[in-house]
């Protein structure tokens, strides 16, 4: 606990439902299959955790894998109702201390340049742009490439 009403656990499989709705919800998360989260629960390699709601269930959720001493941060999405409370920061740091303590050194990311929540999300927590992939994403923009280490 942290003096909010969320708490960062584990994701386990009953949280998929609502892990699937939410990515499908907005348009910069990765959309990812239903099957696909349910292979990355299972996988060695995967940090996969989820914000619950002391009041209404599941608020948020991380995806992040574990390549060498690297975090890869795949996906991070919060609740339209929840935004604005500091919950993808905290599933971040979880993330973060987690790929500590597996030997990790740094953690990497690309989001796209037209999403500014997640940016300066990234940003606030001590990422920087070290590349761009340009017109990567399919409506056209391009992806920065941000680097942090932990
Ligand atoms: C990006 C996202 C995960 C942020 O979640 P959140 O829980 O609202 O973020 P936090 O409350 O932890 O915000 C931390 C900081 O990020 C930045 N930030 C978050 N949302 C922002 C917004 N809408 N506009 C500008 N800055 C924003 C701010 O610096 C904020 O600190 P502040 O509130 O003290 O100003 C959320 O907007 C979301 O789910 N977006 C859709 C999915 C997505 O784009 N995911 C990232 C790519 S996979």
């Amino acid at each position: 606990m942290n003096g909010n009403d969320e708490f960062i656990r584990p994701a386990r499989s009953s949280d998929l439902d609502e892990i699937f709705s939410l990515e499908s919800y907005w348009a910069y998360a990765p959309h990812w299959a239903r099957a696909q989260l349910e292979s990355e629960l299972l996988r060695p390699d995967s940090i996969f955790l989820s914000a619950e709601s002391l009041d209404s269930g599941l608020c948020g959720y991380f995806i992040g894998r574990i390549l060498e001493e690297e975090l890869q941060v795949l996906s991070v999405s919060v609740g339209p109702s929840y935004l604005r409370r500091g919950i993808a920061a905290r599933l971040l740091e979880a993330a973060f201390s987690k790929a500590r303590l597996k030997g990790c050194a740094r953690a990497t990311l690309e989001v796209s340049e037209r999403n500014v929540a997640a940016f300066n999300l990234y940003q606030k927590l001590g990422f920087q742009v070290v590349g761009k992939r340009v017109k990567f994403y399919s409506d056209g923009s391009s992806a920065l490439l941000m680097d942090k280490l932990l």
